[in-house]
């Protein structure tokens, strides 16, 4: 990778863009920045402005067809495609193991980028180096000032500990029923009473950019946030920002969300919900 002056010149308008003064006075004057710096006392910057051209590099050569030159989600490829890629502009991001409207952690992107997301353009990069990783991490934080907003980071929610009928059958034939009932007041309308994406208000949906927006078909083989018990109650409490799939944290109690998870794990595993869900109706 060559540091050329088209890259930096770019760096520094997307820094004056953003206000880092930091990088602005010290890719100009040193090309490096200082370990001084007022802006962020703590970093050793030469690092700082070097991950971020690579990062450049790494995304003007992986990512801009898709994700654009801007970031804005609108690359050469972006047309036609369903869903759309991801803006980092607007920075609402759907793989998160953090609460509902935060950002995500560097491990959310990390896993996104290297494992990519099934049933979407989103591809794996497995050949990036843990650096190049990194580095374009960092880089597509540069495109949304959310990133700098303390009040939008979080740490990751802490699953609640799978309850003692998870596993046991003739409890959870009677857990899965509860799971069934709330499933089809909550979450039928949009994912269908067969849990296969079909719902009466499936058809209007829109996402954040106005854009429509299908409800998950639950029956799929993949899921893109992961098939495990563990995934599927993730989803329910952080939700995907951006997105008509908010958190249910709020409105059920862990047992219930567990309930529900294992009702889904049933009706994946019959692959059709509603048989299931009748054969699940145990009397106590
Ligand atoms: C072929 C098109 C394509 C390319 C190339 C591509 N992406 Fe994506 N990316 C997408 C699409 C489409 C989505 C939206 C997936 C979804 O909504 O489920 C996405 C989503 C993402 C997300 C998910 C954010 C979230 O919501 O949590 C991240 C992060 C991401 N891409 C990073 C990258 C990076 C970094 C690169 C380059 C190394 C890259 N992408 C290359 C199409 C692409
Ligand atoms: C207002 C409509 C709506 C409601 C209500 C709703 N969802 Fe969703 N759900 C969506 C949409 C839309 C998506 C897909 C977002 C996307 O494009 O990734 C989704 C995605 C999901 C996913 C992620 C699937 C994957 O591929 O990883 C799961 C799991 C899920 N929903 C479960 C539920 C459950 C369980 C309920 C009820 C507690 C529920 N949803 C309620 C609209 C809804």
């Amino acid at each position: 990778m060559s540091l050329v002056t088209e890259d930096r010149i770019a760096l520094i308008e997307r820094a004056l863009s953003q206000g880092i003064a930091c990088l602005l006075f010290s890719v100009l004057i040193h090309g490096t920045c200082l370990a001084q710096a007022p802006t962020n006392p703590g970093r050793t910057a030469p690092d700082q402005s070097e991950d971020l051209i690579l990062g450049r590099y790494v995304y003007t050569r992986n990512c801009q067809i898709c994700h654009g030159a801007r970031g804005d989600g609108k690359g050469e490829w972006s047309p036609g495609l369903s869903p759309q890629p991801r803006s980092f502009r607007a920075a609402h991001f759907k793989y998160r193991s953090t609460p509902f409207g935060k950002l995500p952690l560097d491990e959310d992107l990390r896993r996104t980028i290297r494992g990519g997301r099934s049933n979407t353009a989103m591809g794996m990069f497995t050949r990036l180096s843990e650096r190049e990783l990194d580095a374009v991490i960092a880089y597509l934080k540069t495109f949304s000032r959310k990133w700098r907003d303390p009040a939008l980071v979080a740490p990751a929610v802490t699953l609640p500990a799978q309850p003692s009928w998870f596993d046991a059958s003739k409890e959870r034939a009677l857990r899965v029923r509860v799971g069934a009932e709330l499933f089809t007041t909550t979450c039928a309308p949009c994912h269908g009473l067969k849990a296969d994406g079909k719902g009466p208000q499936a058809e209007g949906l829109v996402d954040v950019h106005g854009r429509p927006i299908k409800p998950a078909d639950l029956l799929t083989p993949h899921l893109r946030n992961g098939n495990a018990a563990e995934d599927l109650m993730r989803v329910l409490l952080t939700g995907l920002n951006g997105t008509p799939m908010i958190s249910f944290a709020e409105s059920f109690s862990d047992d219930e969300l567990w309930a529900v998870v294992a009702y889904l794990l049933e009706c994946r595993d019959s692959n059709s919900s509603l048989p299931k869900r009748n054969a699940a109706e145990v009397t106590p």
